[in-house]
């Protein structure tokens, strides 16, 4: 494989051995915001950067209809998800967008031994040094040093000539600062206003630091959420004593956040005895393991929430825990993402050496393997519930890595993430002004990945106080706030226009489009919600109240689990991508849609729950046996 393709390499040689002429330049990429908290000093002109060019796919304007061929319930195809390697061939770049990568970079001095495409041709990579990579991307390149040891290197904004620019989508190492989802969760008002580019980019669940001392029962699910009370408010069905063999359900968590085995333990024990004992199964990406050195809820209470109610909610089906990076370094979407499909890889041996983890680590403690690309199908149901706040993202970052989760749709996966814990304010409460973090703004500032119209945002709900599983819950006031609003970098999808377009008429919001983009034409999220208050956690062996949609994003994958469960017991597939359903008219009686409480920030009270859709709680809970019914009715 390796010779045959270093033999067309020096055929190409020959063929673009002469230079063209360097033609005009164009932007090609900006920094979306400037990195705080961080010194930057200039690079050595001689020091080597592996530059890795991600070439434009080929058919990404027919990625939303293929999409929705295979998720839409009126679609003749609903259901015939593609193979891996249709997926792969149907987008990969074309040769005329390889060959003038080529071409510009022989024409630069880069001889064609330097320059490899890698196996899914998506990428095309050289070792440039700092000189060549500067005169290449008319760019400078800095380092950046953080008071916590950590160093990146990037520049502000680079260009491309201008017949260069329509076959690529991003270059790396550039603009794109730091979106390793490593270490710590925000705890209990902790980080309250984290540095952009600071490790520290994880949106995690809330404690109130209260320990549940009394018992729990079926009456007070007002304060004290249980898998009991879920499955009373969603009518969900006890999980299968004998699951479907072919089911998968996986949860990502990124190291240094953990579970622990004593405190599933004790989680069981009190909720669902017969699975003590039982584990997830660890798929190991990039070097994650369970570390166990540090244990307090900063540690471990996003991987203790999302694990104790998801295996609980699916019973005897096993779980796959997707655990991502290594103590050092942490991982980014992208890591987890690699793990699951090869052709996103960008390189074997590593993504954007200043936002992806790269493997091997070499650090005291690192991962040493090689980089975990294509090592596990992937799952049909993935619950994340990690964010970090789009303004943070450039659109081509954020465009190439949400086309990827369209591709995962396609391959018949349900991809959820929860929506985030602040209203409509970004991380810990931070907002904009001009589409850059600002003290006094009053700019909303949407999350990502979640705000990507090819995965499904789980927002939450609450039960009021007072109130029992019977009575319609609110959108959840309590500690947190459902993260909802509209993305400032994606359009909207079509399956979602009517929705948000009844929003926006029957109950125009009181802001203008100095708050948010208010044309109608941009994606909107959430797209359903589940309860996200007072769930008692298994924690530093007692138990907790938890807050956040990092809650009822797991529990929303456990139902989708559940339903495929069903639907292979019969012989038909999983459901995978679900937004082109569930908007749809087929499905406008399986939620119990919210209208009460709101998702205050940025000084103003946020947008309301109302009738219908809203970006809140998006179209409601699910009510299982309807879910099941309408999910069960199509091929
Ligand atoms: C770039 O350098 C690294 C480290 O020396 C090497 O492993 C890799 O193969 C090189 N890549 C290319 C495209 O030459
Ligand atoms: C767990 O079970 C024990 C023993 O039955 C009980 O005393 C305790 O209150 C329960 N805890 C919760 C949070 O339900
Ligand atoms: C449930 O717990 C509450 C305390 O939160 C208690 O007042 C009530 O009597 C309990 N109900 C039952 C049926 O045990
Ligand atoms: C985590 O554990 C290591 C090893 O015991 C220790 O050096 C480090 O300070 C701990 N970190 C925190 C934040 O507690
Ligand atoms: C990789 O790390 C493991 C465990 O830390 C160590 O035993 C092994 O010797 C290392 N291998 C190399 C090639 O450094
Ligand atoms: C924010 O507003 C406060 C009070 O009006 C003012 O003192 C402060 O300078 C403002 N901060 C910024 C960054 O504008
Ligand atoms: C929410 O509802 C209240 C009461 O009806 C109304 O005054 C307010 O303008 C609404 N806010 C939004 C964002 O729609
Ligand atoms: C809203 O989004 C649309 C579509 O991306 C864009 O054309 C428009 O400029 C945006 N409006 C504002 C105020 O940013």
């Amino acid at each position: 494989m390796r010779s045959a393709l270093l033999q067309v390499l020096v055929l190409a040689a020959v063929a673009y051995a002469v230079p063209s002429p360097r033609g005009a330049y164009v932007l090609h990429e900006k920094r979306a915001a400037e990195p705080r908290g961080w010194e930057a000093r200039r690079l050595d002109a001689d020091k080597v950067l592996p530059v890795r060019i991600g070439l434009k796919q080929q058919n990404m304007d027919q990625l939303q209809d293929v999409l929705v061929s295979v998720s839409h319930p009126s679609s003749e195809s609903y259901g015939k998800h593609w193979t891996p390697q249709q997926v792969a061939d149907f987008f990969a770049p074309s040769t005329e967008s390889i060959d003038s990568v080529k071409e510009w970079l022989a024409s630069n001095g880069f001889s064609a031994d330097r320059i490899r495409v890698s196996p899914s041709k998506g990428w095309i990579e050289v070792n440039a040094t700092v000189a060549e990579a500067e005169d290449l991307l008319n760019t400078e390149y800095h380092i950046y040093s953080h008071p916590s040891g950590h160093e990146q290197i990037g520049c502000e904004s680079y260009s491309v000539p201008k017949h260069i620019q329509e076959h690529v989508d991003l270059i790396k190492p550039t603009v794109h600062f730091n979106h390793r989802v490593a270490s710590f969760p925000s705890g209990l008002n902790k980080r309250k206003n984290p540095d952009l580019g600071s490790p520290w980019s994880l949106n995690g669940p809330k404690t109130l630091d209260q320990k549940v001392t009394i018992e729990t029962n079926a009456t007070n699910c007002d304060q004290f959420i249980t898998p009991d009370c879920l499955r009373a408010l969603y009518n969900i069905d006890d999980p299968p004593a004998y699951p479907q063999d072919g089911n998968s359900y996986g949860i990502v968590e990124f190291t240094p956040q953990a579970y622990v085995d004593t405190d599933l333990d004790k989680f069981f024990k009190n909720f669902s005895s017969s699975q003590i004992g039982q584990r997830p199964k660890l798929v190991s990406i990039d070097g994650g393991f369970v570390q166990t050195a540090n244990r307090s809820f900063d540690f471990n209470g996003e991987s203790n929430l999302d694990l104790e109610y998801a295996m609980a909610l699916v019973g005897n089906q096993p779980v796959t825990l997707l655990q991502a990076g290594d103590l050092p370094m942490g991982a980014s979407f992208d890591n987890w993402l690699d793990a699951v499909d090869a052709s996103f890889c960008s390189f074997e041996g590593g993504d954007d050496p200043n936002q992806d983890g790269i493997y091997p680590d070499n650090v005291p403690g690192g991962y040493n393997g090689t980089e975990s690309c294509g090592i596990v199908a992937p799952p049909h149901v993935v619950s994340i519930s990690y964010s970090q706040d789009e303004y943070t993202v450039t659109p081509a970052y954020a465009n190439r890595q949400c086309t990827e989760y369209g591709k995962l749709g396609l391959l018949g996966t349900t991809v959820l993430y929860s929506s985030g814990d602040y209203g409509v304010a970004g991380y810990g409460g931070s907002c904009l002004k001009g589409g850059q973090p600002d003290a006094n703004g009053t700019q909303f500032s949407p999350a990502f990945p979640v705000s990507c119209p090819y995965v499904t945002a789980v927002g939450a709900t609450q039960i009021n106080p007072g109130s029992t599983t019977d009575d319609p819950e609110s959108a959840c006031e309590q500690v947190i706030y459902s993260g909802g609003g509209f993305s400032n970098i994606f359009g909207i999808p079509d399956y979602q226009s009517d929705a948000v377009a009844g929003y926006l008429k029957n109950s125009p919001p009181p802001y203008t489009a100095e708050n948010y983009n208010n044309s109608g034409v941009v994606r909107a999220y959430p797209d359903l919600s589940a309860n996200g208050a007072n769930y008692v956690v298994a924690i530093e062996g007692g138990f907790n109240l938890v807050f956040g949609t990092s809650a009822s994003s797991p529990v929303v994958g456990s139902i989708i689990t559940l339903v495929n469960d069903a639907r292979l017991s019969i012989g038909k597939g999983p459901v995978g991508f679900i937004n082109p359903a569930i908007y749809s008219s087929d499905f406008s009686w399986v939620f119990n849609d919210i209208t009460t409480g709101g998702n205050q920030g940025c000084g103003t009270p946020g947008f309301n729950a109302t009738e219908g859709w809203d970006p809140v709680t998006g179209l409601g809970t699910p009510d299982y046996p309807s879910l099941l019914t309408a999910f069960l009715m199509l091929p």
